[in-house]
């Protein structure tokens, strides 16, 4: 029988299910009923323009509060979610890679992947020695540098650094369903190759993968099993890896008039790097 913890993705795929979600914030319903379903060793790609909802879709599923979950459901490991804070989601294998990192001042990255891996992996604690293994294992998988890791969380780390730092974090805690919230944004090219190089180097049939991204680039070095474009808050299209060049050459504008989806799109995110 599947328990509450990491030990079941030993022995059974992990599925997470969405179905009819809608969800609110502020009572502005923003996700107008999403279906979709990712599988442990599968990768899919949301893309999307500014405003449709994809972050609001990384947010409900992780949990996050001030998400209003109106109707449909979200399972995962065969048990709705929904009602679970985002500490229990962990626990089941589900990991969220933020668009824009916190900084975690007075907090280093080696200390935080330590008490983030406790946290989640609740029944396999390990030693400070046995997780600076791991750590290094990783470390060197991913190019990652001794200083980096001393370093507090996110502070005065650059765009890639933010970033590669969330794939480290994916790597060390090693859950069965990674949503990664446009992990390429902000990024130059090198830095861009790094750390979709090191997210493809993750990918394996035990790392089911929702890679939310604005823009086709990363999906030269990470090939999806699945694309899905969102408008709007609604999965409008789905289809397979060969959509991404079809969208870069119609654009958003493009499809939409195509698919004939009313209204204009929101501005865009003032937030959002260059
Ligand atoms: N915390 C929030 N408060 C109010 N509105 C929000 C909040 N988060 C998102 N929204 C709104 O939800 C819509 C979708 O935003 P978002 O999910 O960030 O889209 P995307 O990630 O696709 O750019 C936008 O209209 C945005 O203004
Ligand atoms: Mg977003």
């Amino acid at each position: 029988m599947a328990t509450q913890t990491l030990d079941a993705t030993a022995t059974e795929l992990a599925t997470l299910e969405i179905r009819g979600l809608r969800a609110s914030v502020e009572g502005k319903e923003i996700l107008k009923g999403i279906d979709l379903t990712v599988r442990q060793g599968e990768v899919h790609a949301i893309m999307g323009p500014n405003g449709s909802g994809k972050t609001t879709l990384a947010n409900v599923l992780m949990g996050r509060p001030g998400y209003e979950v109106t109707a449909g459901e979200i399972r995962f490991r065969g048990q709705d979610i929904v009602a679970l804070p985002t500490d229990q989601r962990a626990q089941l294998g589900l990991f969220l890679a933020f668009q824009y990192p916190t900084e975690i001042p007075g907090v280093s990255v080696v200390n935080f992947l330590r008490t983030a891996y406790n946290a989640v992996h609740s029944d396999a604690q390990l030693s400070a020695l046995a997780f600076r293994k791991l750590l290094k294992e990783k470390m060197d998988t991913l190019g990652v540098d001794d200083e980096m890791v001393r370093r507090y969380v996110n502070q005065g780390f650059s765009g890639g650094e933010k970033k590669r730092n969330e794939v480290l974090q994916l790597a060390v805690l090693a859950p069965a369903i990674a949503i990664m919230d446009e992990t390429d944004s902000g990024l130059d090219i090198d830095s861009l190759k790094a750390v979709a190089g090191g997210v493809a180097q993750l990918i394996g049939p035990n790392l089911g993968v929702l890679l939310i991204t604005h823009y086709q680039r990363i999906l030269n070095y990470i090939t999806p099993d699945h694309i899905h474009v969102m408008m709007s808050g609604r999965i409008v299209l789905s289809g397979g890896p060969e959509l991404a060049p079809q969208l870069e050459q119609k654009g958003y504008e493009g499809l939409r008039a195509e698919l004939g989806i009313e209204g204009a799109f929101d501005e865009e995110d003032p937030e959002r790097e260059a």
